[in-house]
């Protein structure tokens, strides 16, 4: 059985994540989505508010379930027994600082932790939580790039409707 996470901070989770982890969820026996808890960063969603709306959008993906960790991925991995975590490349502009953090994890885990690269569909090429929460701040349609139930959670942190 082959165990693989899927990390990342998911504020808010987007059509691109979404995509990745069905892909995924296809290649590997489970899927853990795990969320990073970051008391040093100040986010949108709460992780508690992250878990709770990855596990909505994955209701219906029986080998994919949703957690949260904080500390160093590697020990986490370590924890629950994964050995291959996998990430989304949407352009070349990511692979750089990918690799580096691939790299990083191989070199901390011994070797243990291997990443594998979901090469992002180009219909959300251009998507990001970043841009999500870009558009929102000034009151766009954020309709495309996350799903309705997401959307309305989004447009509630701030405080607005789109018509
Ligand atoms: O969605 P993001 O913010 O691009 O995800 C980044 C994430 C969570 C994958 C990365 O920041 C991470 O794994 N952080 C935990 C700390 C860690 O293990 N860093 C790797 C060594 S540099």
């Amino acid at each position: 059985m082959i165990r693989a996470i899927y990390p990342g901070s998911f504020d808010p989770v987007t059509y691109g994540h979404l995509d990745v982890i069905k892909r995924a969820a296809k290649m590997f026996d489970e899927i853990t989505v795990c969320v990073l808890d970051n008391k040093a960063k100040t986010p949108l969603f709460s992780a508690d508010e992250r878990v709770k709306m990855l596990q909505d959008v994955t209701s219906d993906m029986p080998n994919v379930r949703v957690d949260s960790f904080s500390g160093l991925l590697i020990d986490y991995a370590a924890r629950t027994g994964a050995h291959v975590s996998i990430r989304g490349l949407r352009a070349v502009t990511d692979f750089e600082y990918e690799l580096q953090i691939a790299q990083t994890n191989k070199q901390l885990s011994h070797g243990s932790l291997d990443t594998v690269f979901l090469a992002t569909s180009h219909e959300y090429s251009y998507l990001s939580s970043s841009a999500v929460k870009e558009i929102a701040t000034f009151g766009g349609d954020i309709s495309e790039c996350v799903p309705d139930h997401i959307r309305k959670l989004v447009e509630e942190k701030y405080a607005y409707e789109h018509q």
